[in-house]
């Protein structure tokens, strides 16, 4: 076993700043197998091309071959999976893909990491960890007066997105139980920061309130999230790979419960402060109220005192001084910005935004 680690899903929002920070702090080698869906955009990497430590493979966690050969040439001592298909609303207009990557494809990773690792020596096998990244999303929606959710609040997810990442945590969960695979299982609250594509709540808002557009808030805008920066979400994952008990699972969150409508307040007035075209302040006025998602969860909150008790990891950045970083760089990037939001990305807010007329 090399001191290689396989990352999933590593040219979207979390596995990019992952990379980027590992990469920063270790030495060790990533190899980073994505499929360069719309959501993979191998550019938020591109600091890394000349780098010998950093290797992107173009392929499909569903390939079997594809990921058994990896396995076997680069000999990795973690696998940490992120890839998947990750937004709700693209799970209500068309689940299969979400059920492919998101089940089939944790299924034949978790499988084939079962294979390497029965070959491995015993130390080596003590040392391999496989951390499957999660969402809060499996365990349903909360109402007001709920307690958030902990590692032992049952399933009970409500959207196709939901459902095929709580099916991924099953499979996760049952080849540490049967075969005894060092599986480690996160499930994080909603993260926000650079890189994250702009068909999310915080990125798209940013966008359209630079460019003057409506801010189309679903339903009442009382929906409440709990929000972490993406740089707390991968110092959590480190955490989880060096110190986690093998077959638990870590909820991870922010502290940092907010409405929606707060949210899209918040942005708008960092967009007003930060952007010289003042014709368009203030941007309030911009909020649309648009028809509601289906099944939409009313209230994610994170009981997140597992992981800092036994690990000692807690949120290091505060939600208005994240949400003014990543304000700042979505303005300081406009070349990026331009490089994600191609025709697919159009057809996309053509088909979510048209037919959601004001109720
Ligand atoms: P993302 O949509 O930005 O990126 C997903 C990446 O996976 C892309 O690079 C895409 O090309 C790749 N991918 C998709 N299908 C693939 C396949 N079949 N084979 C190989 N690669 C494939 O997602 P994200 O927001 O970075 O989320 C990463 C992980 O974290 C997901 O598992 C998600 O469920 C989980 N998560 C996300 C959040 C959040 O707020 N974004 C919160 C908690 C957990
Ligand atoms: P999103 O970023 O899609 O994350 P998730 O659904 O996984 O929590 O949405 C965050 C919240 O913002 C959710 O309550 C839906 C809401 N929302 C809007 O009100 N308008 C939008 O255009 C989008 C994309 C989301």
């Amino acid at each position: 076993m090399r001191d290689t680690i396989m990352v999933t899903g590593g040219a979207g929002f979390i596995g990019s700043n992952f990379i980027l920070d590992w990469i920063r702090d270790n030495n060790s080698p990533v190899i980073n197998l994505d499929l360069l869906t719309y959501a993979g955009n191998p550019a938020n990497l591109s600091s890394l091309v000349n780098d010998s430590r950093y290797q992107l493979v173009v392929g499909d966690i569903c390939n079997s071959s594809l990921v058994a050969t990896l396995l076997e040439t680069h000999q990795p001592k973690a696998i940490v999976h992120f890839a998947a298909e990750s937004h709700v609303d693209r799970s209500i207009v068309s689940p299969e893909s979400f059920i492919r990557t998101n089940v089939q494809g944790t299924q034949t990773l978790l499988e084939q990491a079962r294979v390497y690792w029965s070959e491995l020596d015993e130390a080596n096998q003590r040392a391999f960890r496989f951390l499957h990244v999660s969402t809060d999303e499996v365990y349903g929606s909360l109402t007001a007066s709920d307690p958030p959710f902990s590692e032992i609040t049952a399933y009970a997810p409500n959207s196709p997105y939901a459902a095929s990442k709580a099916g991924s945590d099953h499979l996760a969960r049952a080849y540490y139980r049967t075969w005894g695979l060092p599986v480690l299982t996160t499930n994080c609250s909603n993260n926000y920061g650079p890189f994250q594509f702009p068909e999310k709540l915080i990125p798209l808002m940013v966008l359209n309130a630079l460019e003057g557009k409506p801010l189309p808030v679903y339903g009442d805008g009382a929906y409440v999230r709990d929000w972490l920066f993406v740089e707390d979400h991968c110092t959590a994952i480190r955490t989880v790979l060096e110190k986690g008990r093998v077959g638990e699972t870590y909820n991870i969150g922010g502290n940092s419960e907010r409405k929606n409508l707060d949210v899209v307040h918040a942005i708008c007035d960092l967009v007003d402060e930060m952007n010289h075209n003042t014709s368009l302040a203030p941007r309030r006025n911009l909020v649309t109220f648009v028809n509601d998602r289906p099944g939409h969860d009313r209230r994610y909150a994170i009981d997140a005192s597992k992981i800092d008790r036994e690990l000692g990891w807690h949120p290091k950045e505060g939600f208005e001084s994240g949400l003014r970083k990543t304000v700042r760089w979505y303005l300081d990037h406009p070349a990026w910005v331009d490089s994600v939001r191609t025709g697919a990305y159009l057809d996309w807010i053509r088909q979510n935004y048209t037919e959601r007329v004001a109720p």
